[in-house]
This record gives C-alpha cells, sequence and structure tokens, in this order.
C-alpha cells in the first residue's frame, strides 16, 4: 500500500552510510512507500558520464568523480518530494552535508562483516579494490567515523531485510514529520 503521508512536507529524505548499508534498495523500498521519486546519486552521475563509477575513477580519478557527487548534491537539495540514495563517500564532505541541512538525513549502519558478505564478489566498489577488502572496509569506516557521527539519525541494518528497514524509516518519519518533513 502507497503511504503518501506527509504529503505536506516537500524536502527530501536523503539516505546516507557505508557502502553496502543497503541505502539504494532501501531508498528504492521508502520511495514507493512514500509514493515519491527516487534518485541514486551513482547512478545520476554514471548516467550523465556515460560510464560506471568504476570506470569513472580509473579514467578520471577519485577527485573528479567527487566534484560530480558535490554538484549532484547541490542540484538535488533543491528539489522537492525526493528520496535520495548518496553514494558513501558523499556526505563525508561537509559541504555536502551542509546542502541537506534542512532536509531528513538517515545513516544507514552495518556491521563490517554483513558490509563484507553483502559486497562479496560484487567488484564494482573501486575503494575496496584491495587485496585485503575486509581490512579496507575497516580501515574506511574508521577514517568516516566522525564524519558519519554527524548525521542525526542512524540506523543499523544489520540483519534486517529491505522491507523492515524500510518500514522502520517511514514510521520513525510519521513521528518526527512535524519537525522537519
Ligand atoms: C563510495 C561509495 C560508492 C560509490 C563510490 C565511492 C564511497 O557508492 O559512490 O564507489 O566513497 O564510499 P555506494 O555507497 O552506493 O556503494
Amino acid at each position: 500500500m502507497i503511504d503518501t503521508f506527509p504529503a505536506h512536507s516537500p524536502l527530501p529524505l536523503v539516505l546516507t552510510g557505508f557502502m553496502g548499508a543497503g541505502k539504494t534498495s532501501v531508498g528504492q523500498a521508502v520511495a514507493a512507500k512514500l509514493a515519491r521519486d527516487f534518485v541514486d546519486i551513482d547512478v545520476a552521475i554514471e548516467e550523465e558520464e556515460g560510464m560506471s563509477v568504476s570506470k569513472i575513477f580509473e579514467t578520471r580519478g577519485e577527485a573528479y568523480f567527487r566534484a560530480r557527487e558535490t554538484e549532484w548534491c547541490a542540484r538535488l537539495a533543491l528539489r522537492d518530494h525526493l528520496v535520495i540514495a548518496t553514494g558513501g563517500g558523499a556526505l563525508v564532505n561537509p559541504s555536502n552535508r551542509a546542502r541537506f541541512k534542512d532536509a531528513f538525513v538517515v545513516c544507514l549502519d552495518a556491521a563490517p562483516d554483513e558490509i563484507y558478505k553483502r559486497l562479496k564478489g560484487q567488484g564494482n566498489r573501486p575503494l575496496l579494490a584491495s587485496p585485503n577488502p575486509q581490512q579496507r572496509i575497516a580501515e574506511l569506516m574508521s577514517a568516516r567515523r566522525d564524519a558519519y557521527a554527524q548525521i542525526e539519525w542512524h540506523l543499523d541494518t544489520t540483519g534486517k531485510s529491505i522491507d523492515q528497514v524500510a518500514d522502520e524509516i517511514v514510521g520513525y518519519i510519521k513521528t518526527h514529520a512535524s519537525r522537519k518533513l
């Protein structure tokens, strides 16, 4: 069933968090439940650049990708009624976080072991292309801990289904809608 609440609330709902936390799948499910459009920033960049994120990292470099990501944060922060999934590094940048200061931002968390299991064998995360991806996950998570901690609401997705997490988010924004959304 589509839950149109809160119909009066135009501000974006933004899902962020580490790679493999479920931002895209949960974002699609939440958007369907709220009858909102969904935008995945990685997909938007891939479509605009005509190549995959991995290929952008390889041919243009990470700094180029980060600049595109920053542009998309700026563009999407101005649009109403969206559910947005960022890439895992997008809101590590404080100026990108600042763009969404009036939005409802949720950081999806998951245990490092679960992240590893979810991403194992996918080969489409250039930052995890390492002989020891588990160590990379631990290092990157630790390097990003303080930045992710700036995000007001965290939701642990470990051991939960996509639908469960999506329902928790919809329930939470209903309760807190008067404040932000
Ligand atoms: C990145 C996460 C990826 C993608 C890029 C960099 C990161 O998105 O944006 O590979 O820095 O954490 P997902 O979090 O959707 O995997």
